[in-house]
C-alpha cells in the first residue's frame, strides 16, 4: 500500500463463534492495521460485574451498581508473546474472559443500556485515526455506520459449537460439545433479541457463510474484498 492511501475502517459483525475474530486478527496483521475485538470488552465487563458481586447465583445483573462503575472500568489491549492480550484494570484476563461462565454471562450484561453506551463512546475513540478492522456485532450498524467496508459472518450454531468446542479444549477450559451449543444458542437469541444495538446486518454489509470455507479461503475472500473496498475509496475501481 502506498503512502497517500487513505485508511478505511473495516467492521466484522455476525453471530457468536463464527471465526470473526481469528479473521479480523489476520486481516488487521496483513495490513499493519490496529484490531479491536469489541466482544472482549464485553467480556472484560462481564468478568468485572462476577469478581465484584453484581451478578446473582441466577444470573441476575445488579443493573444499577454496574451502571455506576462502568464509566470508571479500565479496559485495554496489549500486545504479548501470546498475541494481542486484554488487560481489565490493569491485569491480564484474556484466558479469564474466555470462559464459559463468562461467555453464560455477558449477553445479558451487553443488553444493558449503560454499557453499551460506555463501550460504543470508547470503540468510536479507538476509530477515529481509521486505520482499524473491529468486530463484534454492532460495529456496522451502531459503531461505524460509516465503515468502508462491512462484513457479516455467519455459520451453522452447530458448526460454530464445535469450533468454540475445540478452542475451549486448546485453551484448557473444556466444556461439552451440548453445553458449548447451548450457549451459541442462547446468546444468538438474546443477541439478536435485545431492544439496543440487536445483532442484525448493515444494509450495506457483503454475507459471508463460513460453514464450509477454510481458513486459507476466507482470509482469500477477505482480503479480496478489502482490495477492492480500498481501489474504490481512493478512486482506483475501474
Ligand atoms: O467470540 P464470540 O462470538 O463468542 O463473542 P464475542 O465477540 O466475544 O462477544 C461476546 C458477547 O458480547 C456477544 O455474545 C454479545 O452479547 C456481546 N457483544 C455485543 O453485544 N456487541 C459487540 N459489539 C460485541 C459483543
Amino acid at each position: 500500500m502506498t503512502q497517500q492511501n487513505k485508511k478505511i475502517i473495516v467492521a466484522i459483525d455476525g453471530y457468536s463463534s463464527s471465526g470473526k475474530s481469528t479473521m479480523a486478527k489476520k486481516l488487521a496483521a496483513d495490513l499493519g492495521y490496529r484490531y479491536i475485538d469489541s466482544g472482549a470488552m464485553y467480556r472484560a465487563v462481564t468478568l468485572f460485574a462476577m469478581e465484584n458481586g453484581m451478578i446473582a447465583p441466577d444470573g441476575t445483573v445488579d443493573e444499577d451498581a454496574l451502571s455506576e462503575a462502568v464509566n470508571s472500568i479500565h479496559i485495554d489491549f496489549a500486545l504479548t508473546s501470546e498475541g494481542q492480550h486484554t488487560l481489565l484494570n490493569g491485569k491480564d484476563v484474556e484466558h479469564l474472559i474466555r470462559s464459559l461462565e463468562v461467555s453464560n454471562h455477558v449477553s445479558p450484561v451487553a443488553a444493558i443500556h449503560s454499557v453499551r453506551k460506555a463501550l460504543t463512546d470508547r470503540q468510536q475513540r479507538f476509530g477515529v485515526e481509521k486505520g482499524i478492522v473491529m468486530d463484534g456485532r454492532d460495529i456496522g450498524t451502531t459503531v461505524f455506520p460509516h465503515a468502508e467496508m462491512k462484513v457479516f459472518v455467519t455459520a451453522s450454531p452447530e458448526k460454530r459449537a464445535h469450533r468454540r468446542y475445540l478452542e475451549l479444549q486448546q485453551n484448557g477450559t473444556p466444556s461439552s460439545y451440548e453445553d458449548v451449543l447451548a450457549n451459541v444458542i442462547e446468546r444468538d437469541h438474546i443477541d439478536e433479541t435485545r431492544k439496543e444495538s440487536p445483532l442484525r446486518k448493515a444494509d450495506d454489509a457483503v454475507v459471508l457463510d463460513n460453514s464450509d470455507m477454510s481458513l486459507p479461503q476466507q482470509e482469500e475472500w477477505l482480503m479480496n474484498l478489502f482490495n477492492k473496498t480500498e481501489a474504490k475509496v481512493n478512486g482506483r475501481d475501474c
